[in-house]
């Protein structure tokens, strides 16, 4: 059986993707509670960047263009990659800082707070008004878990940035 037949559709693929973000991120928070080390943190946190970044490519590619089509209302569409545009800049902030920098934790949670207002509108707006289109949300399936794939395979492991442990 197709991995892809595990989803009902393109929402439940993609909404998996917000839960499954949703858990790193609080595991980030225990890591935090629990004085893990930068270097666990870092690693968490990078690995956040990028599964948002490839979730954010394959809305932006594939689930978006067909919703806005299907839904006619593109002041939501607009405003969800302005959204988008938001969590962009907030992950290469993150990306370009190392993890023993003031407000690392602080930018972590920051961007935790946009990924998750900007899910709750995906969840009430988009994903319900794309629910009651005419968009062919099971046959999005397929490509959606493809082209997540190829970019999770073409991404290079997360390097962290800014300054190194053991380099002075
Ligand atoms: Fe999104
Ligand atoms: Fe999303």
């Amino acid at each position: 059986m197709s991995a892809t037949l595990y989803y009902e559709d393109a929402v439940d693929l993609l909404d998996a993707d917000h839960k499954l973000v949703q858990k790193l991120f609080l595991d980030y928070q225990g890591l935090c509670d629990d004085g893990g080390s930068s270097k666990a943190k870092q690693k968490l946190a990078l690995k956040i960047c990028q599964d948002l970044t490839v979730h954010t490519q394959i809305e932006e590619e594939i689930f978006y263009p067909r919703v806005r089509a299907a839904i006619e209302d593109d002041a939501l569409m607009d405003e969800a990659l302005q959204e988008h545009a938001e969590a962009k800049e907030a992950i290469a902030r993150l990306q370009g800082m190392a993890p023993t920098d003031d407000g690392y934790d602080d930018t972590v949670k920051q961007l935790f707070a946009t990924v998750m207002d900007h899910v709750m509108d995906e969840r009430e707006q988009v994903f319900l008004k794309a629910r009651y289109s005419t968009a062919d949300l099971r046959g999005m399936v397929p490509e959606l878990h493809a082209r997540k794939k190829e970019l999770q395979a073409a991404a290079p492991a997360p390097a962290p940035a800014g300054r190194k442990k053991g380099s002075s």
